[in-house]
């Protein structure tokens, strides 16, 4: 073998595997990972219940800044931000939310590409909203009753059951 291929052969192994991580696509394992130890003290991702001191992130692709309807501490700087939330925006925002929205009272940067793009990318798979108050009451009940039922059934036939109990309430 000669020299040229010798060294050939080490760069080869030294660059592909650089370029493959810059290629690759942002990885939602990955950035469910990094928001559980970074961001779940502060944001739940469930329908019911869990923690409260930032917003519930549920549908938050689409959403407006601010705009969680449980969340009662936003700041003025968020709400008046006039951001929509896309993919981009969080992106943006999420190096540092400081510099993007001054004021805001999110202090949690991700100043690192590959990560911020793996949590964007998880925050993206985020669908559906947070249940109101009385709902979560009926979900609980429902899920207390019916143990072995399967949990989104047990959540929609108590989200069904206060749809009719407003109904009702409402006549
Ligand atoms: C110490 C608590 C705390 C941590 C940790 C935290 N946040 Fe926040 N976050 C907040 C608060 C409080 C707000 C509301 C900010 C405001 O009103 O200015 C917020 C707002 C947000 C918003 C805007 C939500 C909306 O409804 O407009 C996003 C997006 C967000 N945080 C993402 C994250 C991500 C991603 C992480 C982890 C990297 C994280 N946060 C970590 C407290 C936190």
């Amino acid at each position: 073998m000669s020299e040229f291929h010798r060294l050939f052969i080490v760069a080869a192994a030294v660059v592909a595997p650089a370029l493959c991580i810059a290629g690759s696509k942002p990885d939602i394992e990955k950035g469910k990972a990094t928001f559980n130890v970074m961001c779940s003290v502060c944001h739940s991702v469930q329908e019911t219940g869990g923690a409260n001191q930032g917003p519930n992130l549920l549908g938050l692709v689409g959403r407006k800044a601010g705009s969680q309807p449980d969340f009662t501490m936003y700041s003025e700087a968020l709400k008046s931000s006039g951001i929509t939330w896309s993919k981009k925006a969080l992106d943006k925002f999420l190096v540092n939310p400081g510099e993007k929205v001054p004021g805001t009272l999110m202090p949690m940067q991700i100043p690192d590409d590959k990560m911020r793009a793996d949590v964007v990318a998880y925050l993206a798979t985020l669908k559906g909203e947070k249940k109101h108050a009385a709902e979560q009451t009926d979900a609980n009940q429902a899920a207390a009753d019916e143990t072995a039922a399967d949990h989104s059934a047990a959540d929609e036939s108590a989200a069904d059951q206060s749809a009719a109990d407003q109904t009702a309430a409402s006549n």
